[in-house]
């Protein structure tokens, strides 16, 4: 699994497409498909600092897990935070990005409530969990998707394209205010599939 790559390694900077800064705005008619008044639009900067209730679905030829939490994302901190309902004990993940390997491993805090003691282990892991930077999108030179419903969010959100290493696809999905509402990836080396959607953000 080299997902937490995908927004490590991208050290490439555009500066130039870094031009909006976070705010609510209805997509403009250049963002609908087959509109003859399309253009590419640029990524966002979007709301870095969040919490919120996420659900998660990872499936490939062996498995099927859906698990439901909680996330904070502060990459002022170079944190994630992780509660989750996780087999059948609640378990806390702290991603510390503030520790990354060379190969972009993160430093990750485990705690599962499964027994009278609970059980830590700490190490670096490839973290399902990304640190969503303001300049996430932009760093890693997002293509416009178009436009898209989601389960829990109204209306249309914004899909962005990502490629890591000409290898993992990954969307990531905008609302109108610039806030993460989701993500998608797949990875071809297990043939993983894996869907997130974020309910009741709170951006703080
Ligand atoms: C709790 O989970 C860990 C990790 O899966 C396992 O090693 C440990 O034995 C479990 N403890 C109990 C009491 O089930
Ligand atoms: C960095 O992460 C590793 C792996 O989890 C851990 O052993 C180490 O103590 C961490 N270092 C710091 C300075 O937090």
């Amino acid at each position: 699994m080299w997902f937490s790559q995908i927004f490590l390694a991208a050290a490439i900077v555009v500066p130039t497409i870094a031009t909006k800064t976070p705010k609510c705005t209805p997509f403009p008619s250049s963002m609908i498909e087959y509109s003859s008044g399309f253009k590419q639009p640029k990524p966002p900067l979007v709301q870095p600092e969040f919490t919120t209730n996420f659900v998660q679905h990872k499936w490939d030829e062996t498995l099927s897990h859906i698990m439901t939490g909680y996330i904070d994302n502060s990459p002022a901190k170079g944190l994630v935070r992780v509660n989750e309902a996780y087999d059948d004990a609640p378990a806390s993940s702290i991603f510390n990005y503030a520790n990354v390997t060379k190969d972009g491993l993160v430093d990750n805090l485990m705690t599962i409530y499964n027994g009278t003691k609970p059980y830590v282990w700490q190490g670096y892991v490839n973290s399902n969990y990304p640190i969503f930077e303001k300049d996430f999108l932009v760093k890693n030179e997002a293509v416009f998707g178009g436009l898209v419903t989601r389960k829990f969010t109204d209306g249309n959100v914004a899909s962005w394209d990502i490629m890591y290493q000409g290898a993992i696809p990954v969307t990531i999905y905008v609302n109108t205010c610039n806030e993460i509402v989701g993500y998608d990836y797949f990875s071809p080396g297990r043939r993983t599939r894996v869907v997130t959607d974020f309910f009741n953000i709170q951006i703080s």
